[in-house]
Formats: structure tokens, sequence, C-alpha cells
């Protein structure tokens, strides 16, 4: 099923029950290969994330000459890291959909002694990487590319860098992390400030492999010339993977779904908070159910599903559910009242614009959702169900997603065009739904 170009979801007339733990979350697995390609000695990573996106930041460090050996289908790695410098690649760095892969590779690229070219698909060779080449120019790094290295195929040329203070207008932690990446290359100590933190998983790992850093309110700075050395660690499971199934745990009447070990870091799990402000608790900070392992936190919970209420997001909030925002605008077509997305600028610029895909798509399935400018209003229809429709992903795999769940919601069929790129963070995402007994 999950090879398909298009998929046919029914409406799901019965409760879905399960035990879930995911694979490794897509942010902490492309940190992991970067981290332990740049550490010396052997790191062991486990529950790696095996999603087209982690695949292209592995095979970008293979080609700087990183060896990595890999194991239950990619899931399990050991990389023998090559400390900061790496090698010159044959060929052109190709990263797929993957905006992380890009913007990180930025950072480190701009610290190396070679030129390399980073290219991706067409939805990549289209975002914006201004946000973090503008600044790794200042530090000393040269970037080639249309638009001013706005647009890949972009072509890096390391430099000798020097730290600076870099002041943020959008909170991201792409570029944060490709600044205070280059800033291990640089002499001198490099700040990043942002509007409001976003995911601070560059930070943990820093300080996880052995690097200091300043955290002092929103900025982050890190001094040029520590080196990293290298760890072991079990990744934590994808929150924003395992955010489609706790919208179907709280959509689908008569459904009760267990989560373990899903990744708990306060700057990702903003999907709980609204879901509690949406009236279904999510109890994942119980401490018998609560563990860190040094590097992140995880949760277990159980969500069953109970009348939902509408909800606010305001844009401070945004970060930490911004790869969440589809799946809930599907959450708020069926609560109680009148739901806003204030301000989400930044989802024009994701694998698609999908401010534009959630409104036209959801449109056609009966929501009343639409966009005011970068707002999104969404009327809650709590006791009219969707209608099924033919729709379109965009090619965008979170896009597929939240679409596959308002289909389980919906009356009759409705047709998902184009769902292969679910492969980009959750290859498995139908053998789940087969577990929890949708297929
Ligand atoms: C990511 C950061 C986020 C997020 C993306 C992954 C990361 O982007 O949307 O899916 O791993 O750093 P921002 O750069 O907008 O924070």
């Amino acid at each position: 099923m999950n090879s398909t170009k298009s998929v046919t979801i029914k409406k799901i007339s019965h409760g879905l029950s399960a035990e879930l733990s995911f694979p490794g979350d897509k942010s902490l697995s492309h940190r992991a290969i970067i981290f332990g390609s740049l550490a010396e000695g052997e790191s062991h990573f486990t529950n790696v994330s095996t999603g087209g996106d982690c695949v292209c930041t592995r095979k970008a460090f293979e080609a700087m000459g990183v060896k990595i050996e890999s194991d239950k289908g990619g899931a399990e790695l050991r990389i023998k890291g090559k400390g900061l410098q790496l090698e010159k690649p044959k060929s052109e760095l190709y990263l797929g959909n993957s905006g992380t892969s890009m913007r990180l590779l930025l950072g480190v690229l701009a610290g190396q002694n070679f030129e390399a070219t980073l290219t991706g698909d067409p939805s990549l060779s289209s975002r914006p990487m201004r946000r973090a080449t503008d600044h790794l120019k200042r530090m000393g790094a040269s970037f080639e590319g249309r638009d001013n290295a706005n647009f890949a195929p972009i072509k890096v040329k390391g430099g000798k860098l020097k730290g600076i203070d870099a002041e943020l207008p959008i909170s991201s932690a792409q570029v944060k992390s490709a600044i205070l990446l280059a800033g291990l290359y640089a002499e001198g100590t490099t700040s990043v400030t942002e509007p409001a933190k976003s995911r601070d998983h560059t930070e943990r790992f820093l300080k996880y492999f052995g690097a200091s850093i300043e955290e002092k309110g929103l900025t982050v700075s890190v001094k040029g010339g520590q080196t990293l050395k290298a760890r072991k660690v079990e990744i934590a499971g994808d929150i924003s993977s395992a955010a489609f199934f706790m919208a179907m745990a709280a959509l689908v009447p008569s459904s009760a779904i267990s989560f373990k070990g899903v990744l708990w870091n306060p700057t990702r799990n903003g999907i709980a908070k609204i879901l509690r402000r949406m009236g279904i608790p999510v109890e994942g900070q119980d401490a018998s159910k609560f563990f860190d392992n040094g590097l992140e936190p995880t949760a277990d919970f159980h969500l069953s599903p109970l009348p939902l209420k509408a909800f606010e997001i305001n844009k401070e909030e945004l970060p930490s559910l911004i790869d969440e925002i589809p799946i809930l605008t599907v959450l708020a077509t069926q609560a109680n009242g009148t739901s806003v997305i204030h301000d989400a600028d930044e989802l024009r610029v994701k694998e698609t614009d999908r401010i534009r895909s959630m409104v036209s798509q959801l449109s056609k399935m009966g929501a009343g959702i639409k966009a005011q400018g970068n707002t999104l209003i969404i009327e809650g229809r709590p006791t009219a169900p969707l209608h099924g429709a033919k729709v379109d992903s965009f090619k965008d795999h979170r896009t597929a997603m939240s679409l596959i769940v308002a289909g389980m919601i919906a009356e009759g069929e409705t047709v998902i065009q184009d769902v292969d790129c679910i492969h980009t963070s959750f290859p498995d995402f139908f053998k789940f739904l087969t577990k929890i007994g949708v297929y």
C-alpha cells in the first residue's frame, strides 16, 4: 500500500486501539548523523529515522569520507567520526526534499577547507536559504547560487570563519543550528538570538557531545575550537509522526491508543498543549512515565476521544508545533467553535505552502477553513463530518498524512493523491495504520 501513488481511505466505523512506539525523531536523527560524523571516535545510534530526508544526510556525510555501518534497515548506525574536518566530496551532494539537511550542511560546509555544491528536489530548490547563507557570509564563508545564494543549487566555499552575533528575524531551528555548527569552526564566540525559542536539539547535542555552550534567555553562544566526543544514543520516538496518531485517537469515536517513548522536549510538544486546550488530557509529564536519557526526554501517555473545544494558537507558540499545523487544522474542523492559528507565515515556505494546501484541500472535503493573510481560521462542525473528495498532497508528507486522517473521519471515500512523499519522514506510516486496524 505504501508504494502507491494514491490511496483511498474510507470513513472508520470502529474504534482504533493499539500501543505504539515510533521510529526515531527526524530532527534528532539528522543531528545524530551530523554530530556522529563530526565527533572523534565511534558513535552508536539506535532507532534512527530511516526516512528519505535522514538518508540524504547520511549519504552526504558518507560522500565526505565518513564511514557509517548500518544495520536494521538503517535504524542502527555506527559512525566513525572524522572530527570537524571532512573530505571534499567527488560530486554534488543531493539532499532530496530535506530542508534540515541543506540548512545544517550549509553551516558545516562553511567551516571546511574545500568547495562543495548542495542540490535538492524542486521543492527544496524553491525554499529560501539566504536566511542561513547571509549570516554564514558574515562569518567568512562564500556562496554561489540563484538570487544571491538564496536557492539551491548552492556552491559553498568554506573559509576561515570568525564569530558573529546573529539576530534572527524569524525563529528557525535550522538557521540557528547552521550558525552554531559554523561557530564550532570560528575564531571567537558565535551567538544566535531568536524572537521565540525554536527546537533546541542542536544545543542539547552540542552539550551531550562534550562542547560547552552558554544559553541566556533567547540567546545561545558557542566558542570556536571545541571538539566533539563520540556518544551512544537511542533516538526518541518522533513526536511529529506520533501527532497523526494522537489526532486519530482524539477524532475516531471509541478509540484508545497508548503511546510509548515519544520525544517530550518542551520546544517540540506544543501539540500536547493544544490537545489539552481542546479538552483532551495528555499526561506526558507524569514522573513515572517520563524518562530523560541525558540528551532528550520521552513520555508515555494514553489518548481517547472527548468532545473537542476550539483553540487559538499565537505566534510565540508556533515554533513548538510548527510541523503539526496541518494536522491541527484537521482537528479544528471537528471542534466546537472557531479555531484561529495566528500569523503562521512560516508555513508558506515549508515543503509546500501548507496554508494553501490545507485550506484548498480541506475545503474540498466540506470544511469551513480560510486564510486571512497568514492567519488560519477554521470553523468547527462537531456534528457534521467532512465528506470524501479527491484531494492532493502537493507532494508534501505532512499534508498527505493530515489528509489521510481527514479521510478517516469523512463520510464516504477520500482519494489522496501523491502519497509517496510520506517516505521522507515516516516510511512505515501505512504499516502503523495496519497496526491500529485501519487496513
Ligand atoms: C527542523 C526545524 C523546523 C521544522 C523542520 C525540522 C529541524 O524548521 O519545521 O521540519 O530539525 O531543525 P525551522 O527551521 O522553521 O525551525
